[in-house]
């Protein structure tokens, strides 16, 4: 067993499971959003996996771009700060938006994004990410495309990190706490 895997205490959601529930959200947002010509708004960086497979799986007209916010650090426990390191480039008035995260937790960051992407005045601003932790939730947060609904765990894997390492492995798992704690 390599340094990644002995620091998982299990596996969540092999790499097969991930691929087959993305091409069902595919397929559903492709219906959703045809002559919709939206914009895919990746949250950096760990939406860069789930959106750059989410996308080969729409077979409409669309546009990607990227947006980082500060959340967690070096630590698992959410800040609360939300802070933009990086703003979209394109103009979104008048614009179906579709925000691309990896994974909802107190909520706060996607709170904080909706509000300030509508200030923009797009057609519409709705949310898909790759996991949930609905106990986890302090704000009340809309998410319309949902890839699974996991325990209140710290995860990695499939672009979710701990300290910036685990990002690359094909599937998510849970760590250790003795990693973190
Ligand atoms: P929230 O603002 O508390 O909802 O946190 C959302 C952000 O925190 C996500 O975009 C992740 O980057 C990070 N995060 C939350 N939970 C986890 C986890 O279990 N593993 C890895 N990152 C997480
Ligand atoms: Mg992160």
């Amino acid at each position: 067993m390599d340094t990644m895997n002995c620091n998982l205490s299990a596996v969540l959601f092999d790499e097969g499971t991930i691929q087959k529930r993305i091409r069902e959200l595919g397929a559903e947002l492709s219906t959703e959003y045809t002559h919709k010509n939206p914009i895919l708004v990746c949250i950096l960086k760990g939406a860069v996996t789930f959106m750059t497979d989410l996308m080969r799986h729409m077979t409409i007209p669309l546009e990607i771009d990227f947006m980082s916010i500060s959340s967690y650090g070096e630590s698992t426990i959410s800040s609360g700060v939300v802070k933009i390191r990086k703003d979209i480039d394109s103009d979104i008035a008048d614009r179906h938006i579709l925000i691309i995260e990896d994974i909802v937790d107190s909520g706060l960051s996607l709170h904080y994004l909706k509000e300030y992407l509508i200030k923009h005045k797009p057609a519409s601003v709705k949310t898909c990410v790759l996991l949930d932790k609905p106990t986890a939730h302090k704000v009340p947060v809309d998410i319309e495309y949902k890839g699974f609904e996991i325990e209140n765990e710290f995860v990695v894997g499939y672009g979710l990190d701990y300290a910036e390492k685990y990002r690359n492995l094909p599937y998510i798992g849970i760590l250790k706490e003795e990693v973190y704690i």
